[in-house]
C-alpha cells in the first residue's frame, strides 16, 4: 500500500501534509517510504525524520504568527521534533509533558507536567508527538491542559504517523483542537503498534 491510497475521509480539524498538493509532495513521498523502512539505520532516519520536521515547522509559520508559542513535546519521542522547531522559532518557550504508556495495558502513566510561567492569554501550545496511535497519551494531555484553563482552541497537535483510530478518538473528545500530521495510517497492530507506520519512533531516532 502506498501513502497515495490512504485516501478516506478526515475530518476538518485534521491537515495531512502527504495528501496536499504541494512542490514538496515528491520529497515528502520519498522521506515517508524511508522512515517505513526498518532497515534504515538510524543515523538516516533521524537524518530523513529531521528533512521532514524541516518542511513541517515551515508550513507552520504561518498558523502560529502573532502568537506566542509554547512548545510541548510528550516525552520521549516528541523530544525528537524540539531542535528543528526549537530553531524555526526562536522565542518559542517549553511546556514538558511526560506521559508514560504502560506496554501491557497500553493505557497513559503520567509522570511530568511543567507550563511555563506567565503565558500570554492567547499562546499557542504546538504539541509535538510524531507517533499517535491509540490517542490515549495524546488525550490525557490535552484534559491535564484544560483541567489548568487552557483554551484548547489554540492547540495545534504536529505528528507524522497519526493512527486512523486516533483522529476518530481526538475527534469526538477535543474536536476544537486540530492535528497536523504527515500521514494517517489505517490501523493499529495487537501492541497498539501503528501499521504500516514505521515500529517504535522513539527508539529509531534516538538509536536505543
Ligand atoms: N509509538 C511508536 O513509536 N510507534 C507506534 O507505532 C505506536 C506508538
Amino acid at each position: 500500500m502506498s501513502d497515495q491510497d490512504n485516501n478516506f475521509t478526515l475530518p476538518p480539524n485534521v491537515t495531512c501534509f502527504s495528501r496536499s498538493k504541494n512542490a514538496q509532495i515528491s520529497e515528502r513521498h520519498l522521506f515517508l517510504t524511508r522512515l517505513r523502512n526498518r532497515e534504515l539505520p538510524y543515523q538516516a532516519f533521524r537524518k530523513t525524520a529531521d528533512q521532514l520536521f524541516d518542511l513541517i515547522a515551515e508550513a507552520m509559520i504561518p498558523h502560529l504568527e502573532n502568537h506566542e508559542v509554547i512548545l510541548t513535546p510528550i516525552f520521549r519521542a516528541g523530544l525528537s521534533l524540539l531542535p528543528v522547531f526549537m530553531s524555526k522559532i526562536e522565542n518559542s518557550r517549553l511546556c514538558s509533558i511526560g506521559v508514560k504508556r504502560n506496554e501491557d495495558t497500553a493505557q497513559p502513566e503520567p509522570y511530568l507536567f511543567k507550563v511555563p510561567p506567565e503565558i500570554a492569554a492567547d499562546a499557542k501550545f504546538v504539541i509535538l508527538e510524531p507517533m499517535i496511535a491509540t490517542a490515549g497519551t495524546m488525550c490525557y494531555s490535552l484534559g491535564m491542559l484544560k483541567k489548568q484553563g487552557y483554551d484548547l482552541n489554540n492547540i495545534e497537535i504536529i505528528s507524522i504517523f497519526c493512527a486512523l483510530e486516533a483522529v476518530d478518538k481526538l475527534q469526538n473528545e477535543f474536536p476544537q483542537v486540530h492535528i497536523h500530521t504527515e500521514v494517517v495510517d489505517p490501523i493499529l497492530d495487537e501492541h497498539k503498534y501503528i501499521v504500516p507506520g514505521c515500529g517504535d519512533f522513539g527508539d529509531r531516532y534516538f538509536g536505543t
